[in-house]
């Protein structure tokens, strides 16, 4: 295999659904739960696998530091109080959970790709405020624990039932006051072009944009879109997200603004049913 990069930032469009079968775990294989236990030697053969490889995610490092800055200062503006409980699903490296930790009261990132969540272990045990879990703990851990859950640039990796598992096990997780704040959810109608300008515009404001032209052709080059092409990336038009949410049982809005760079990209701010007696019931 050549280099990757990280389908998130990669201008390639995608299929629709994935065509592999994950070779990893049973519990991949029935699509809950990921990456706890893999079987030895490469596999390149789901979005963990890759996420575990050696790709070059970012076209450089101003690229990555500058993504993770976004997305953490973005995470901070959601927390609702400093004593808050907040999760980051399928975090990635999390470059910047620092600034999140600051921010919060307990800060628990998890991570399938047992590679990346072992640098989170070695980079993070030294912050008290920070947790390193699978995404299999999760289901271990209390209900109703947590004021905010983030699921950025995650969805479009899994499968649509794994996705719905997901929401389940945030929802379960949720306080019924707690917020999922869903990001970087592509749509169908974007393309190519959408995606490499929203890139170049975030290289301009970062001062990458050598870099950024250089990881285009490398990217083109690479076995990545062949990668892509054979285990695909899911899109949901705003519609579809919304009723997705909705089956899971969380009522949910479109944010205004995206919380990654590419502004074509979609946030949804989720959340347990408000119940229309709970006022009266207090009030009793
Ligand atoms: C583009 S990275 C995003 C990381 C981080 N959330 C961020 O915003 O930078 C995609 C993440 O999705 C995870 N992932 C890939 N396939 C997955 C799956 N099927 N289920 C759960 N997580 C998955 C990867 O391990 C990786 O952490």
């Amino acid at each position: 295999m050549g280099q990757f990069r990280c389908a998130a930032e990669s201008p390639f469009r995608p299929r629709k659904t994935r065509s592999t079968t994950s070779s990893l775990t049973p519990d991949s294989a029935s699509g809950s739960g990921r990456g706890t236990q893999r079987l030895p030697g490469p596999s390149m053969d789901d979005w963990i696998a890759f996420y575990d490889s050696a790709h070059t995610i970012y076209v450089s490092k101003l690229h990555r530091d500058a993504h993770f800055r976004t997305i953490a200062r973005n995470i901070v503006s959601y927390i609702p109080s400093r004593d808050s409980v907040v999760l980051d699903y399928a975090c990635g490296e999390a470059l910047s959970a620092e600034t999140v930790a600051d921010a919060c009261g307990r800060l628990i990132l998890t991570e399938p790709a047992p590679g990346v969540r072992g640098r989170l272990v070695t980079r993070f045990t030294p912050n008290t405020k920070i947790d390193v879990r699978s995404l299999d703990e999760l289901r271990h851990m209390d209900e109703e624990s947590i004021d905010l859950a983030v699921m950025n640039s995650v969805a479009q990796y899994m499968t649509p039932d794994e996705l719905d598992a997901g929401f389940a096990v945030v929802r379960r997780l949720l306080k019924p006051t707690g917020l999922l704040v869903l990001g970087d959810i592509p749509q169908p109608h974007i393309g190519l072009a959408g995606d490499v300008i929203a890139l170049l515009g975030f290289a301009a404001k970062h001062g990458f944009v050598k870099d950024a032209l250089r990881g285009l052709v490398r990217t083109a080059m690479s076995d990545y879109p062949q990668l892509r092409l054979r285990i695909g990336l899911q899109r949901y038009s705003e519609a579809e997200m919304l009723a997705k949410l909705a089956a899971a049982g969380m009522t949910a809005i479109r944010a205004p603004v995206n919380i990654g760079h590419n502004a074509s990209r979609m946030t949804f701010l989720a959340g347990r049913p408000v119940k229309a007696d709970r006022g009266a019931t207090a009030a009793r």
